[in-house]
């Protein structure tokens, strides 16, 4: 059942306590998820023992691996007679295995690291594989969930924030670790999110449904940079934040996905195909390339709606009399989804419009002239949609308007996703 998170199974919920002697589990192996929780060096360790537990009682079948500094807190044999299977700590361990790390991570349909210390989120966000665990991470190809534990001030080093940021963009769902009393004696956040909360999100994540499962969803995102001279470009404040997010969500949920994005500080979401371009011209020649498999396209980016008639080859000076920087002469930039939109065979065209004012009237107008099949409109304002994580939209059809209270992004993409399979 290796990497069945791909397929449309469905989560086993039985109750298997005690099921765990005979043909029961072998039958039930066949159909149940596979849950590889890797083990750290942390005192939050004795609480991984409930987490298999609880995912167990959720119906999963559950493997254990650690790392060698987490055998210090809790025996292997705890996990072993928890679970019923092997478990997996050194690279070599197994003669039966000689790429144990591989075959781990192929079986595995979700891998949650709990308690996830400030050392193996470093080697996680650095690509570090120096043990069994590590190497492990490094080659899944499945929904990671880490749950990090760690004292007050490693918690909010900025290092260990900075790790936590990369592996998120990488589409790793972190369960933050609360606020308490900590094993160090601190009072504060670092302790590791109880086992219950943790299982949810494992729950969460895995019953996802694969609804865009062998469809292909082109997506624009980010501003683009028209530039003047070398040194200089025209841009807007567009993160990249909101096509980001719908290209990990429709990955998730089983989509084929390219991600055609501007400049952006944010990393490639695992699994999309991401292409990097500057200016408007560049990000429509490869729309314009990927355009015609695509089954959705939706165009998140901030594009410039013009850009500098001539780009000078060298930096412009105001002390030069052959370089008039008073007057930069604009021409116009292709709008990229009104005209893919009129090539339109099978494919929906969903456009943003991003308004000061009179936002639904635009919109309304926009679906028209752009000849869009939706229209997300948002209420641009100094704190909501450029660089926000959340956003309120209004999803325009033909067919009508809805809503969006303000949301997180990820929750917005979904949104937009459910409206666009119904178009
Ligand atoms: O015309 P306006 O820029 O407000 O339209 C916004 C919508 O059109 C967005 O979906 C944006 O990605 C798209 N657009 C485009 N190419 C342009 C300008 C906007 O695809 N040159």
């Amino acid at each position: 059942m290796g990497n069945s998170h791909d397929s449309r199974d469905t989560i086993h919920l039985q109750n298997v306590e005690g099921a765990s002697n005979s043909s029961g589990t072998q039958e039930n192996a066949a159909i149940k998820k596979t849950v590889l929780v890797g083990v750290t060096g942390g005192i939050a360790a004795y609480k991984s023992c409930v987490l298999v537990r609880d995912l167990q009682k959720q119906g999963f079948r559950v493997k254990v691996a650690m790392t060698e500094h987490a055998t210090n807190f809790v025996d292997p044999l705890t996990f072993r007679s928890l679970t019923h299977e092997q478990v997996a700590v050194g690279l070599f361990d197994d003669p039966e295995d000689p790429i144990h790390h591989i075959s781990l991570a192929d079986e595995a349909d979700l891998f949650c690291v709990a308690p996830c210390t400030a050392n193996f989120l470093a080697k996680l966000a650095y690509g570090i594989a120096d043990d069994l665990l590590s190497t492990t991470a490094l080659a899944m190809t499945c929904p990671i969930v880490i749950a990090p534990a760690m004292n007050i001030h490693m918690y909010e080093n900025p290092a260990t924030q900075h790790n936590m940021q990369v592996v998120s963009s990488r589409g790793i769902h972190i369960v933050e670790a609360g606020s308490g009393y900590l094993a160090c004696g601190y009072t504060g956040k670092g302790r590791m999110a109880e086992p219950e909360e943790i299982t949810s999100a494992i729950v969460s994540i895995l019953n996802t449904p694969q609804d865009y499962q062998g469809k292909r969803v082109l997506i624009t995102a980010g501003p683009t940079h028209e530039p003047i001279d070398p040194v200089r470009f025209i841009s807007n404040r567009s993160s990249g934040k909101m096509g980001f997010a719908l290209a990990r969500c429709a990955h998730a949920r089983g989509a084929e996905v390219t991600l055609v994005t501007g400049p952006s500080q944010l990393s490639d979401p695992a699994g999309v195909h991401v292409i990097r371009v500057e200016t408007a011209e560049q990000m429509f020649d490869a729309c314009d390339q990927n355009f015609e498999a695509c089954d959705f396209a939706i165009f998140a980016a901030a594009v410039s709606d013009m850009r500098p008639a001539r780009i000078h080859d060298h930096k412009m000076k105001k002390n030069n009399p052959e370089d008039d920087l008073s007057e930069i002469h604009l021409v116009e930039n292709p709008d990229i989804l009104k005209t893919l939109a009129l090539k339109c065979t099978h494919q929906k065209t969903i456009g943003f419009a991003a308004e000061t004012n009179n936002v639904l009237e635009n919109a309304r107008r926009k679906l028209d002239s752009k000849h869009a099949d939706m229209i997300v409109a948002n209420q641009v304002s100094e704190t909501k949609t450029f660089g926000a994580n959340n956003d309120e939209a209004w999803l325009i059809t033909h067919n009508g308007e809805t809503h969006i209270p303000e949301t997180s992004k990820d929750n917005l993409a979904n949104k937009i996703l459910d409206a666009a399979l119904k178009l």
